[in-house]
């Protein structure tokens, strides 16, 4: 089976916007570029979100279609996700996933920018989740 990964493009968003309504997950003003998804054959499996606030970045967005879990495809896209963000700014995650997170080195944090706790306060009115708030130790 042939697996990419690659930037999302336009046309991933309608499938993109489908699945994050479907598992709860905030593809809110989502733009294809903010996106790395995963193809196997031509079919999107997987995909995952980082959001430039002013204050921090953010990984979001994170799933991988249930056939296809714990096979490290979720870990690489964070890895590529990351690879786009700076020193200059925080990394956090509202994570529903907690253990994932935790996997790649994200600590829960008490303290956290406005645009974070915004999202998480988000999350808790509208998902079932546990919505932690994590942040990457670096
Ligand atoms: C969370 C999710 C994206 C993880 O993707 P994945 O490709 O299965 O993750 P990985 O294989 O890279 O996992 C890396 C590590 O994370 C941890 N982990 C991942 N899923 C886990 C789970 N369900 N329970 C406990 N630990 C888990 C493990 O330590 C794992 O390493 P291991 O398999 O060697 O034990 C995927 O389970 C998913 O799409 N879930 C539904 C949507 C969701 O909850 N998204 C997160 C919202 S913030």
């Amino acid at each position: 089976m042939a697996v990419t990964l690659r930037e999302g493009r336009e046309e991933d968003l309608p499938v993109i916007e489908a699945v994050a309504q479907r598992e709860q997950l905030d593809s809110r003003g989502a733009r294809p570029e903010e996106y790395v998804v995963v193809e196997e054959d031509g079919v999107l499996i997987a995909f995952g979100r980082v959001l430039d606030h002013p204050d921090a970045w953010e990984i979001a967005c994170m799933y991988v279609s249930p056939g296809r879990r714990r096979k490290r495809i979720g870990t690489r896209i964070v890895e590529a996700l990351l690879a786009r963000t700076d020193a200059e700014k925080p990394v956090y995650a509202v994570a529903g996933a907690p253990d994932f997170f935790t996997s790649l080195g994200f600590v829960p944090a008490t303290e956290m920018p406005a645009a974070i706790r915004a999202k998480a306060d988000y999350c808790r009115r509208h998902f079932d989740d546990v919505c932690l708030v994590m942040k990457l130790e670096r």
